[in-house]
C-alpha cells in the first residue's frame, strides 16, 4: 500500500538515535512525507551533519545532542521542541548500542552500558515526551531487533535490552492508549550499509550466512525500515497498538537449514 506524500504534513517528529543509519532513513522518510523533524544523538557534530543532510533533501528539522542515559537532557530536548514547535505527533526511539562478546568475557559494565542505551533509554526519550504528546493522535515507535524473539551467541546483553524493549512498547501501549497515544516497535533485520549490520558480520563469510538463513536472502535497506515506520505513524494504522512489526526478511524465524 502506497501512503499519501502529504500524510504526515505538519506532524511534529522527534526521532532520537538519528545522526547514522536506519534511524536517519527513518528521518528522511517522515521528513519526506511532510513531517517538521527534531533529531536527536550524543554528538553534536554527527547530528549537526545529519541535518545538513535531511535539509539539503528540502526537510524541516532542526537538531539537537543529547544522550540517552541523562533524563534531564531528554527532558530539555522535548521541552525545547514542544515551546518551539507545539504538542509533539511522532516519536522515534532508537538510539542503541552493540558489539559482539561472549557472555563468559562481557564485564557487568559492558552488559549495563547496553541495557542502559537500548532499554532504559528507550524509557528515558518516551517518559520525557509524554508531557509534551499531542491527545489525541501521538504516535510512539521503538526500534528494537530480533534479538528480542531469537537467542544469538555473543548477543546476551542485545537480546535482553531488546526484549525489555518489545514488552515496554505493550505496557505503555496498554497504559496510554486511553489517552488517544498509540506505542509501537518495529524490529529490522540485517539492514545493508549500517554501523549495527557491520559490528554482527564482522566478515564477508558471516555476511553471507547471515543473508542465506534469512527467508527472504537479500539485506534490507534503510526505506524497507522507514516505510514500516511512516506506516505506523499514518491514519493508516490507527487501531494498531502495543505490536512489533518484523521488517526483518524472516531473521527471527531462525532456519535450522540455511546453506553453509
Ligand atoms: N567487547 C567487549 N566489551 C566492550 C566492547 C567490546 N567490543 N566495547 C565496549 N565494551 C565494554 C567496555 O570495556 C566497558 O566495560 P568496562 O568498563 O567493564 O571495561 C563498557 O562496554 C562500556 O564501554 P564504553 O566504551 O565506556 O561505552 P560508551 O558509552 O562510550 O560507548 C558503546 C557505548 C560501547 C556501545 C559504543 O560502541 C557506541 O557508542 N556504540 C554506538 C554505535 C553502535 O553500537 N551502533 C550499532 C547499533 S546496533
Ligand atoms: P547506528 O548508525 O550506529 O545508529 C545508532 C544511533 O544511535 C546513532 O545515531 C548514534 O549517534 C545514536 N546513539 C548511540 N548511543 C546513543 C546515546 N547514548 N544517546 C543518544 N544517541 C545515541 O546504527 P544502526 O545499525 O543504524 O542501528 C539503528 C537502530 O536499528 C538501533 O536501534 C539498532 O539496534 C537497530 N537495528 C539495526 C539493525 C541493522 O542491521 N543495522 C538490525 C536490527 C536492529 P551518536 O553516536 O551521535 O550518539
Amino acid at each position: 500500500m502506497s501512503l499519501d506524500p502529504q500524510c504526515l504534513s505538519g506532524r511534529n517528529a522527534i526521532v532520537v538515535g538519528a545522526s547514522s543509519g536506519i534511524n536517519l532513513g527513518v528521518a528522511h522518510r517522515l521528513g519526506s512525507l511532510g513531517a517538521r523533524l527534531a533529531i536527536v544523538s550524543r554528538s553534536e557534530d554527527r547530528i549537526a551533519a545529519a541535518a545538513d543532510t535531511l535539509r539539503a533533501d528540502g526537510v524541516d528539522v532542526t537538531h539537537h545532542a543529547g544522550d540517552v542515559r541523562e533524563p534531564a537532557a531528554l527532558q530539555a530536548i522535548m521541552e525545547e521542541v514542544a515551546n518551539a514547535k507545539g504538542p509533539i505527533d511522532i516519536v522515534l526511539s532508537g538510539a542503541a548500542g552493540n558489539f559482539f562478546v561472549p557472555a563468559a568475557k562481557m564485564s557487568p559494565n559492558a552488559f549495563k552500558t547496553i541495557v542502559d542505551i537500548d532499554l532504559i533509554g528507550t524509557f528515558n526519550v518516551l517518559s520525557a515526551a509524554y508531557p509534551h504528546l499531542r491527545r489525541p493522535g501521538a504516535v510512539l515507535v521503538n526500534i528494537t531487533a530480533p534479538q528480542a524473539q531469537r537467542a544469538m551467541p555473543m548477543q546476551a546483553h542485545a537480546c535482553a535490552a531488546k526484549a525489555g524493549i518489545d514488552m515496554l512498547t505493550r505496557c505503555l501501549a496498554l497504559e496510554w492508549g486511553a489517552e488517544g497515544i498509540r506505542v509501537n516497535a518495529v524490529s529490522p533485520g540485517p539492514i545493508a550499509d549500517t554501523e549495527g549490520l557491520a559490528r554482527l558480520a564482522t566478515d564477508a563469510d558471516l555476511a553471507e550466512r547471515i543473508r542465506g538463513a534469512l527467508a527472504l536472502p537479500r539485506f534490507g535497506q534503510r526505506i524497507d525500515i522507514g516505510n514500516a515506520v511512516a506506516w505506523l505513524c499514518s491514519e493508516a494504522a490507527s487501531f494498531v497498538t502495543g505490536t512489533t512489526i518484523d521488517c526483518d526478511g524472516g531473521m527471527r524465524l531462525g532456519n535450522l537449514y540455511a546453506p553453509e
